[in-house]
């Protein structure tokens, strides 16, 4: 995985945070899509990786629910560590708890290819759910 993340990246068009990230989702029939991080000018509508990747599973058939495991990998260019290990953003951990049923495995690399595992449950406790209302 760590070696189809360091391809992805390359996708990412980060110009303004010069921040590239990269997200591959497995489904629960073991099926893989992609997503990059894509900035805009008008900084709002920039969209990350791990939704860009979400967004296009649903996009492609996969039913919200059946998101299974993330793999992440990023890279600061104004950093230049190649240690550290970004974790996502509590806008993508709202939508990979929701889109996972709330049992998501993530696999976060660094650009050393080392690897920290962690679940959607560690990241975001107390997840506001579709069945609260
Ligand atoms: N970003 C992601 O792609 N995923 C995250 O979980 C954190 C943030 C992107 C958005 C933006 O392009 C850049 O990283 C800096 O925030």
């Amino acid at each position: 995985m760590f070696e189809k993340l360091k391809q992805l990246l390359k996708n990412s068009s980060a110009p303004y945070s010069h921040f590239k990230v990269a997200a591959i989702i497995k489904t629960n029939d073991q099926k893989e899509y992609k997503g990059v991080n894509i900035e805009s000018a008008a900084f709002s509508n920039t969209i990350c990786a791990e939704r860009n990747a979400i967004f296009s599973a649903i996009s492609n058939g996969v039913k919200w629910g059946d998101i299974k495991e993330v793999y992440l990998l990023s890279f600061s260019e104004n950093k230049n560590n190649l240690k550290e290990f970004a974790t996502p953003c509590g806008n993508c951990r709202q939508v990979i708890s929701e889109s996972s049923n709330n049992k998501a495995l993530i696999y976060i690399y660094n650009m050393e290819g080392d690897l920290k595992k962690t679940t959607i449950k560690q990241l975001l406790p107390s997840s506001f759910r579709a069945n609260d209302f």
